[in-house]
């Protein structure tokens, strides 16, 4: 698929590193008006789609947009930074070279205009 996919060791390096980035979100106070109350489950798609759009995988979405899928949420460009950030965060420290986290980082950047509305 992508080198990153590859440098974070195919489909279980994938699994770690939503469950790492998980963990991190759900544990960010500054975090949880957006995240609490959302069910495990959905809360795991979200990384997933997360994570292919970081990736550049193929959009396995439910269908609705970026834009769409954060409508009406007043998301912040704090709350971004926090998300993107946990991720990038996660990826290094799973051993992931510092060119290919930076990568990671602009694409999802690209994404910034569609998903903070507040
Ligand atoms: C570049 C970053 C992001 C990507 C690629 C992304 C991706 C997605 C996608 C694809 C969905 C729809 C899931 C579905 O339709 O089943 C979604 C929903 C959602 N996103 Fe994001 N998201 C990003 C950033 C954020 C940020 C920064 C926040 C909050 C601070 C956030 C909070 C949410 C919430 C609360 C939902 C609804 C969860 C649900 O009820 O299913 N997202 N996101």
């Amino acid at each position: 698929m992508h080198a990153i996919y590859d440098e974070l060791g195919g489909s279980d390096g994938v699994r770690t590193a939503v469950a790492v980035m998980y963990h991190r979100v759900v544990a960010d106070p500054e975090l949880a008006p957006w995240f609490e109350g959302i069910d495990v489950d959905r809360l795991q798609a979200h990384q997933r789609a997360f994570l292919a759009a970081a990736f550049g995988g193929p959009q396995v979405f439910s269908g609705r947009s970026i834009g769409e899928a954060h409508h009406g949420m007043a998301i912040t460009d704090a709350a971004f930074d926090r998300v993107v950030a946990s991720l990038m965060t996660a990826l290094a420290d799973l051993g992931v070279a510092k060119e290919a986290v930076g990568a990671v980082g602009e694409r999802l950047e690209d994404l910034r205009a569609d998903i903070v509305t507040a």
